[in-house]
């Protein structure tokens, strides 16, 4: 069946998203799949046994449109422990339904016809056809190889009186990088006395390794004040099917994202947040994700030693970056299908989070998998 009338595409040029093409490639070459990042071990028991009991006390209706109190409160205690600022649980904090949601609405909320958006390249794939959707246009700047850091000096350069916002994310997907306190420093410096938002996707804030300290926004009073801040419990609990997230915001920035989130999805799944909220309460579920996902990274190393395949370092997520120049001079899209089909190992081409496909011959690789996933895959990587 089709419409026979004629559609005015809002994404005439978007295409079905990497991941799902991905995935389902793995899926009919029945290839080990390392390219969308989920974990594929179960989650916390216990967490299960949470949503199962708040289901059978009634927690099935909708919760309220901001999220349920006691979940925004545990946020609002977490953030100010490891963070230091403090946000009004009741003013300054909303759940979603995960992250993505709450970049979508960050962004529909604020970004007008012709407001112009700060984008890092590689970038995660939601940001710039969002932004596209509601009239922004984005400007690129580029992280800069071989270990994606970002040039102050060229983002200086295209900031405008249009500019509108600025998304980071740290840790960075795809590239495994992070901010550090000079470059937070440094986005401080240039956004002072401006009208610019900063969007800040932080889903893998506890997912840091080898002792280096997240460098959240809300370390930074003056950043706060004009960004908002994403999570997800998605990433944090090893839930990805669960969609839920949260955003941090200032009173009046969250005003506006209020208004458009309750025309998106009103309210966000009840039972998850209650249980989520009474499993958070011990903070060992997640000061312990760093050294859990730093151990499977190493291991995954430790794997692929000797392989032709040269390490880019990661230093958060769960994403492995790996270069292949002496192993072929494929594009990046053409050897991820080509070792999807002939070798059963899927990953992602890190082209793709490029608008123009700028290809570094560089792989995405997700090690949030068990032991006898990651031998499987090294042992192919070790082959190629
Ligand atoms: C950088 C980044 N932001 C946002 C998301 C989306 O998170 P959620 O699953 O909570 O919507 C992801 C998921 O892969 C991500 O990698």
């Amino acid at each position: 069946m089709n419409f026979k009338g004629t559609i005015k595409s809002k994404m005439p040029k978007q295409e079905t998203s990497i991941f799902a093409v991905m995935s389902a490639l793995a899926l009919e070459h029945k290839a080990i799949n390392l390219s969308q990042g989920f974990p594929d071990f179960n989650i916390s028991a216990e967490l299960i046994n949470l949503v199962h009991k708040y289901m059978k006390k009634g927690k099935n209706q909708y919760a309220p449109m901001t999220g349920i109190p006691e979940l925004r409160e545990q946020i609002s205690l977490k953030v100010e422990s490891l963070y230091g600022t403090k946000f009004d649980y009741q003013k300054e904090i909303n759940i979603t339904a995960g992250a993505t949601q709450a970049l979508h609405t960050a962004i529909a909320a604020t970004i007008n016809e012709g407001d112009e958006v700060i984008v890092f390249e590689p970038a995660y794939d939601s940001y710039v056809p969002v932004v596209k959707m509601h009239g922004g246009i984005v400007k690129f700047a580029q992280l800069k190889l071989p270990d994606y850091h970002i040039d102050w000096n060229e983002v200086m350069k295209l900031i405008s009186s249009r500019t509108r916002m600025i998304i980071i994310n740290s840790p960075h997907n795809p590239t495994g990088s992070i901010l550090t306190d000079t470059d937070l420093k440094m986005l401080d410096k240039l956004t002072r006395n401006t009208d610019i938002l900063i969007l800040s996707d932080e889903v893998y804030e506890h997912l840091i390794f080898d002792g280096n300290r997240h460098e959240s926004i809300c370390r930074y009073p003056e950043l706060a004040q004009r960004s908002y801040v994403v999570g997800s419990f998605g990433k944090t609990f090893h839930a990805t099917g669960w969609k839920l997230g949260f955003v941090l915001a200032p009173e009046n920035l969250m005003d506006e994202f209020r208004k458009a989130h309750q025309f998106v999805v009103f309210a966000c799944n009840t039972p998850i947040q209650y249980a989520i909220t009474e499993y958070m309460q011990d903070k060992n579920v997640y000061r312990e994700l760093g050294s859990f996902y730093q151990q499977k990274r190493d291991r995954f190393l430790e794997l692929i030693r000797g392989s032709k395949f040269n390490v880019i370092p990661s230093y958060g997520t769960y994403f492995q970056l790996l270069e292949y120049s002496r192993i072929t001079d494929e594009p990046e899209i053409d050897f991820a299908i080509r070792m999807t089909k002939e070798y059963k190992l899927a990953s992602i081409p890190v082209s793709v989070f490029y608008h123009k496909n700028t290809d570094n011959k560089v792989l995405r690789f997700c090690f949030a998998k068990k032991e006898e996933t990651l031998k499987k895959a090294a042992e192919i990587i070790c082959r190629i």
